[in-house]
């Protein structure tokens, strides 16, 4: 099958992207793996004509209001994100009304309809940045309330948040990160951004995914507690097959990002099948945010690359 896909994506002059947490058939399988700012980057760049997408829904939309003339797949199309479900563009138009001037800044695991109405876009390797270059006192952030309450304790902007999270991360509890702590003493325990802010205290250092890999790989420290979705472990394992890498809770597993097999990218291929164009009255509000978060934004790799 993994041959199979490789002759598919070279006859259809496409690229494979794959998230950090998909799983390692499909990492093995992509052009790419990395987190969502550097994916944004590779898909805004790419001379390829056809996107294949293997995360979740926002990701195939982002890579979809970037490329307007290429043909993005999302290989299972019920892949999801709970978090992106957590605000409307209704509820946000009614929210904006009521902070005239303040800016809103949201992070790329949201709807299309919701970037549009956005000022600017942010992921979690870039949303310190994004915040700090914003040219007023106050910001809000959305949709994810952690990573708003975590970008507030390193800017001297208030941040107000939108009251939502990746069911995740935000399901960890200081409690489980305290007993991994127990089980590994010798351990640094590597947090990301979407925890809840009892978890990111107990952290040592915070990355977004990629930041994560970039670090375990650079450090001469040799073992970890990874407070992030376990697909994860499957890079930092094959980057540094001499270190340790444990997860920081059972529960840290998206089945979003699960859902999608080696069969699916294959029959994604032969059938050009899920076809995800987001309609130009919403994608070009929508590149607006995008485009001015891509602009100041370098990728978290972009010193050595997550290429496969
Ligand atoms: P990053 O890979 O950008 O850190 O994102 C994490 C995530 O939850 C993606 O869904
Ligand atoms: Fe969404 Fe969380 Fe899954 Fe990422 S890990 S896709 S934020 S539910």
């Amino acid at each position: 099958m993994h041959n199979r896909i490789r002759e598919l994506l070279r006859e259809k002059n496409a690229i494979l992207l794959a998230h950090n947490y998909q799983r390692p058939e499909i990492q093995d399988v992509a052009d790419l793996c990395g987190d969502s700012l550097e994916l944004s980057l590779k898909a805004s760049k790419t001379d390829a004509e056809v996107i294949v997408f293997c995360g979740v829904h926002f990701m195939a939309e982002t890579a979809s209001i970037a490329c307007p003339d290429k043909t993005v797949i999302l290989p299972v199309l019920n892949a999801g994100c709970p978090m992106a479900d957590d605000i409307t563009p209704e509820a946000l138009l009614k929210r904006k009304a009521e902070l005239p001037g303040v800016p809103i800044v949201t992070y790329v695991n949201s709807p299309a309809s919701v970037k549009a109405l956005s000022d600017i876009c942010c992921t979690s390797a870039n949303a310190i940045e994004v915040v700090n270059s914003l040219d007023t006192d106050t910001v809000l952030m959305t949709p994810d309330r952690n990573l708003a309450k975590y970008v507030a304790t390193k800017t001297d902007k208030e941040v107000l948040f939108w009251d939502g999270c990746c069911p995740i991360h935000d399901r960890m509890t200081r409690e489980d990160v305290l007993e991994a702590k127990a089980a590994h003493p010798e351990a640094l325990f590597m947090a990301h951004p979407e925890c809840s802010p009892e978890v990111l205290e107990l952290a040592d250092k915070i990355f977004s995914t990629s930041g994560m890999l970039s670090y375990a790989r650079k450090s001469d420290i040799e073992s970890f507690i990874v407070g992030t979705e376990e697909g994860l472990l499957y890079p930092m394992r094959c980057d540094n097959p001499a270190k340790k890498f444990y997860l920081a809770w059972e529960g840290l597993i998206c089945e979003d990002m699960k859902r999608t097999h080696l069969a699916d990218v294959l029959r994604a291929l032969e059938n050009m099948e899920y076809i995800i164009k987001v309609p130009e009255a919403i994608r070009i509000p929508a590149f607006k945010a995008v485009k001015r978060m891509l602009e100041i934004s370098v990728s978290p790799n972009s010193d050595d690359s997550s290429e496969r």
